[in-house]
């Protein structure tokens, strides 16, 4: 099954809301309950930064029998420094997004530990893309 959704940047208000439907989605797929929690966790992570540092992206999950595989695209400044930007408390947020509660310099931690294999390539001046997946164990569907 493959799902697409949009987001924009800048749009605090709807930040999360991807997660929310893909949740849901995984529910009614009767997917085991601490994989799927595990990789919302990861997706609202990931999606939070497109809208505090990105300008739009488009987020496709793809779920089959083994696996969840989510990708996150963005157009944006991208990431000069990845290893730099993976260390706990690194955040480049605005005081503006830091007021709205986001920009704790978590949420890249928080996606490579809620999920099986986290991959983050990014071209300066263009944009962002990261790859999320999350195994299913075979009984658990
Ligand atoms: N999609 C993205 N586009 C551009 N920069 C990003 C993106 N995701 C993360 N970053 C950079 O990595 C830093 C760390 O990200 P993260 O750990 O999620 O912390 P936070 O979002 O709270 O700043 C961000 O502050 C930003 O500089
Ligand atoms: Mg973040």
């Amino acid at each position: 099954m493959q799902y697409k959704f949009k987001i924009a940047g800048g749009d605090f208000s709807n930040a999360g809301t991807v997660a929310s439907s893909v949740k849901k989605i995984l529910r009614q797929l009767n997917i085991d309950h601490p994989v799927s929690k595990r990789i919302v966790i990861a997706l609202y992570e990931a999606e939070v930064n497109v809208v505090a540092h990105a300008h739009s992206g488009i987020i496709e999950v793809d779920i089959d029998n083994e696996k969840i595989r989510i990708v996150i695209t963005d157009q944006g400044p991208g990431i000069p420094d990845i290893e730099k930007a993976m260390e706990e408390g690194f955040s480049t947020a605005s005081p503006q997004v830091r007021e709205m509660g986001f920009g704790a310099g978590m949420g890249l931690s928080n996606m490579k530990k809620n999920s099986d294999i986290l991959n983050i390539t990014s071209e300066p001046g263009k944009g962002t893309v990261v790859e999320l997946i999350e195994f299913l164990k075979s009984d658990a569907r």
